[in-house]
C-alpha cells in the first residue's frame, strides 16, 4: 500500500498504522494494546517548530501527555525538550537522553528531594508555583551550592474554555501558578535570596483550548509582569508559554491553528528580548495515538445494547474521568450500523468508553480503534482490578516495534511483601 499522510489510514476496508495493518499487531501483540505513528508524532513536532521558526523559541514537550521512552527519544533526536512535572519524570528524561538545558521542571508540588534531583541534572529552569516553594529552592540550592535558576509560573487569572473544569489552570481560583497580582512581591523576595536567579517567566493556561482568545487576553498580562520584574532588576530571558493547543477528538472538530496560535504570541513577544519557551504534550501525540481492542462479548439488556470490550478505564480513563469523546471505528470494515453503550470488563458503572453511539456492527471476536489516544492515555493507565497495563507499539512505515511489554500478572504483586517484616514503634 501507499503510505498516506494519515497517520492511521483505511485501505481494502482496513485500518493501517502507516503502512502497519492494526490487526496484524494485535494478532502478534494481544490486545488492549497503544499503537503509536513515529511519523506522525515527527509531522506534529515538526509542524509547531516551523511555526516558531522566525523567533528564538524550544519546544519543551508535557511528557506527561505520553512518557514512553521510545516517544521521548525519537523527540529528543528532533530537538526538542521536555517540561517535566516529578522526579519520575525527570529520571526518564534522562533515561531518553535529555540533558539538563533541555528540561523545564513544573509542577505545584516539588519535594525536597525532587528539587535536589533538578538542580543535579542542571535543568534549565524550576517554575515556581508559590512563595513557600521558592523559598525551598533557595534552602535547598544554598545547602548544595549553587544557584537555582527559577521560572514563576503566573496565573494571569483569565477565563478559559475548555472542555472540562479538570483541565482548566489559568483562571482566578485555581492552585496553579501565583496571581498575578502577587508576582512584583515574590519577585521582589526572590531578588532578596541569595541561591535562586529568576530568569524566566511563565503561563499554562489550561488544556484542549481550542480559540485564541485565552492567550490573547493573558499575554499582554505575562508582559506586563515581565515589565515590573525587569524594573526590579531580574534579567528575564525566558518566556513560557505554557502548552493547551487542542486537537480534534469528535469527527468534525478543527485543529488548532498552530500558525495563527504561532502568529498572536510571535507578534506580541517578539520586541521583547526573550527566547520562547512552549510546552505542548496533547498536539505533539494526541492524534498519532490508537489504543486497539478485542470485542469480548455483545449484550443485549434492558432494551439496550452493549459492546463489551476487553479495554476498560484503566487503560484509558479520560471518558470516565472526564466525558472525554473518542471515535471508535472498527479495525475492518463491517456493515450495518447499531447504536450501542462500548464498555470495559470493569465493575464499575463509569467503565465506558461510549454511550448510545452508532457504530459498525461488530461482533465478538472484532478489533476496535479508540483513537486519539496517544496522550494522557498511557500515562494514565492504572492496574484497578488488577488488570495488568497494556503493551504499546511504535510504528514507522512498515515495520512496528513493542516499546512497552505488556504487564504480566507478577508485575502486580511485584512490590508486595508476602512475609512481613514487622518494625518496632
Ligand atoms: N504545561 C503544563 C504546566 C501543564 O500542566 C500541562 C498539562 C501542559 C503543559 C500540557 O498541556 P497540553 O498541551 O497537553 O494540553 N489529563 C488531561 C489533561 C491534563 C493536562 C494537564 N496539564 C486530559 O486527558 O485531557
Amino acid at each position: 500500500m501507499s503510505l498516506s499522510s494519515e497517520p492511521f489510514p483505511r485501505e481494502g476496508g482496513v485500518l493501517y498504522a502507516e503502512g502497519v495493518p492494526l490487526s496484524v499487531i494485535a494478532d502478534a501483540v494481544g490486545t488492549p494494546c497503544y499503537i503509536y505513528s513515529a511519523n506522525t508524532i515527527r509531522a506534529r513536532y515538526q509542524r509547531l517548530e516551523q511555526a516558531f521558526a522566525g523567533v528564538p523559541h524550544h519546544i519543551h514537550f508535557a511528557m506527561k501527555a505520553n512518557s514512553s521512552l521510545s516517544i521521548l527519544r525519537l523527540l529528543q533526536e528532533m530537538g526538542a525538550g521536555v517540561d517535566i512535572v516529578s522526579g519520575g519524570e525527570l529520571f526518564r528524561a534522562h533515561e531518553a537522553g535529555f540533558g539538563g538545558n533541555d528540561i523545564v521542571f513544573s509542577g505545584v508540588g516539588k519535594t525536597v528531594r525532587e528539587i535536589e534531583q533538578a538542580l543535579d541534572q542542571r535543568v534549565l529552569l524550576i517554575n515556581v508555583e508559590s512563595e513557600a516553594e521558592l523559598v525551598t529552592i533557595d534552602a535547598v540550592a544554598g545547602a548544595r551550592g549553587v544557584v537555582a535558576p527559577i521560572a514563576i509560573r503566573v496565573n494571569p487569572e483569565v477565563t478559559v474554555e475548555t472542555p472540562h473544569e479538570y483541565i482548566k489552570t489559568g483562571e482566578k481560583g485555581q492552585k496553579f501558578g501565583i496571581p498575578r497580582d502577587d508576582v512584583e512581591r515574590i519577585a521582589a523576595l526572590a531578588m532578596a535570596l541569595p541561591h535562586v536567579a529568576l530568569k524566566g517567566l511563565g503561563m499554562h493556561l489550561g488544556s484542549q483550548i481550542a480559540n485564541a482568545e485565552p492567550m490573547r487576553e493573558a499575554l499582554p498580562r505575562l508582559l506586563d509582569v515581565v515589565t515590573q520584574v525587569r524594573a526590579q532588576g531580574h534579567v528575564i530571558e525566558y518566556l513560557d508559554v505554557g502548552g493547551g493547543l487542542a486537537v480534534p477528538y469528535a469527527p468534525g472538530e478543527p485543529l488548532a491553528d498552530v500558525d495563527d496560535y504561532a502568529a498572536l504570541i510571535i507578534a506580541a513577544t517578539r520586541d521583547w528580548g526573550v527566547q520562547l519557551l512552549l510546552e505542548p504534550g496533547r498536539f505533539i501525540v494526541a492524534d498519532a495515538g490508537t489504543l486497539v481492542t478485542r470485542v469480548l462479548y455483545r449484550k443485549h439488556a434492558a432494551g439496550k445494547d452493549f459492546v463489551v470490550t476487553d479495554a476498560g478505564m484503566n487503560d484509558l480513563v479520560r471518558p470516565a474521568l472526564y466525558q472525554a469523546y473518542h471515535d471508535i471505528e472498527p479495525v475492518r470494515d463491517t456493515d450495518g450500523a447499531i447504536t450501542v453503550d462500548v464498555v470495559g470488563p470493569i465493575c464499575e458503572s463509569g467503565d465506558f468508553y461510549a454511550k448510545d453511539r452508532v457504530l459498525a456492527d461488530v461482533h465478538a471476536g472484532d478489533l476496535l480503534a479508540v483513537r486519539t489516544t496517544g496522550a494522557y492515555g498511557y500515562t494514565m493507565a492504572s492496574n484497578y482490578n488488577s488488570r495488568p497495563r497494556p503493551a504499546e507499539v511504535l510504528v514507522e512505515g512498515t515495520r512496528f516495534a513493542v516499546v512497552t511489554e505488556r504487564e504480566r500478572y507478577e508485575d502486580l504483586v511485584r512490590l508486595e511483601r508476602a512475609h512481613l517484616q514487622w518494625r518496632s514503634a
